[in-house]
């Protein structure tokens, strides 16, 4: 082989090597493009959730609001112009509907409050030593009326030999306050909810079960999550924030303690949270 073809041969192979870096090179960057493209979507993909999420909070929040301020709104103008006409009755029914309803959303904006108290890491738990089987027996009797109104029994089955542990008493109240009246809310006419509290090990176990439409296996965890609700409003007309829920599980993650959904035999929910004995 003569010395011109070895320098072409060389020559040539220079330039496939040049071209093979220089699409190297390109391939590298283009697959750091599509990345950073991916990344991008992800990102906006987010912002899309974040802002459908703010949207739908806010809907709710409109909602939620509008009902009562109506009924406020309506209860005072009647009195405002027809006060001489009104029985002390009437009166007393009206003024009533405004204390409910006033009630109703100062317990949403409290629990909006928790939400962002959780959410900042500067919600605070006060414990004191207590009997939770006191506080489970209160809270069951608050709810009396509101079952037998569909005819529904709450049966208490506490354990008795329950020693007294240190716990929130107002905090606690507010998970069973939340739990109960999902319970009753969401179980049909002639059904039974079951409040139990026994001692597990070093951990004071509470179930709050009902005979409602019970929650499949997907939704189970996703329900302590933001504004989540299913489609089971037959049972009832009242709607919520889906806000309950996180806050229960705040509160008793805050004292140590977990919560979680099992199925109740044979048919609805069992709401399980357990708080610790002794403090770590
Ligand atoms: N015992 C239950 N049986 C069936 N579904 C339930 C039960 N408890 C809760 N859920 C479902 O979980 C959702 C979230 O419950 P959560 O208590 O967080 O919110 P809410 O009751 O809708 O509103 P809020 O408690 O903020 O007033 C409910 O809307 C309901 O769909
Ligand atoms: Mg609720």
């Amino acid at each position: 082989m003569s010395a011109y073809a070895v320098t072409l041969i060389i020559i040539e192979s220079l330039l496939l090597l040049v071209l093979l870096i220089f699409f190297i090179y390109k391939s590298v960057k283009l697959s750091h493009l599509i990345n950073e493209v991916i990344l991008l979507r992800r990102n906006s993909e987010k912002q899309n959730q974040v802002q459908r999420e703010r949207d739908d909070f806010l809907a709710m929040l409109v909602h939620e609001l509008r009902s009562p301020l109506s009924v406020m709104k309506g209860a005072s103008d009647l009195m405002l112009k027809d006060a001489q006409n009104l029985s002390k009755e009437q009166i007393e029914t009206l003024l009533n509907q405004i204390k409910s309803s006033s009630s109703g959303m100062l317990n949403i904006v409290n629990d909006i409050l928790d939400i962002s108290k959780l959410e900042s890491g500067k919600f605070e738990i006060v414990k004191v030593k207590g009997n939770i089987n006191q506080i489970l027996i209160e809270e069951s009797a608050y709810y009396v009326p509101m079952a037998n109104s569909k005819q529904i029994k709450i049966n208490n089955n506490v354990d008795e030999k329950l020693p007294e542990f240190e716990f929130d008493p107002d905090r606690v109240r507010q998970v069973l306050k939340n739990l109960l009246s999902n319970a009753v809310k969401f179980t049909a006419e002639n059904g039974s909810i079951e409040l139990r509290s026994e001692l597990r090990g070093d951990m004071v176990t509470v179930c709050v079960c009902d005979t409602g439409d019970g929650i499949t296996d997907d939704m189970k965890h996703k329900l302590f999550h933001k504004f989540v609700q299913l489609n089971n409003h037959n049972h009832t007309k009242e709607r919520g924030t889906g806000l309950g829920l996180v806050i229960a599980k705040g509160i008793v993650e805050a004292h140590g303690g977990n919560i979680w959904i099992e199925d109740n035999n044979p048919k609805g929910s069992k709401f399980v949270f357990t708080l610790p004995l002794r403090q770590a």
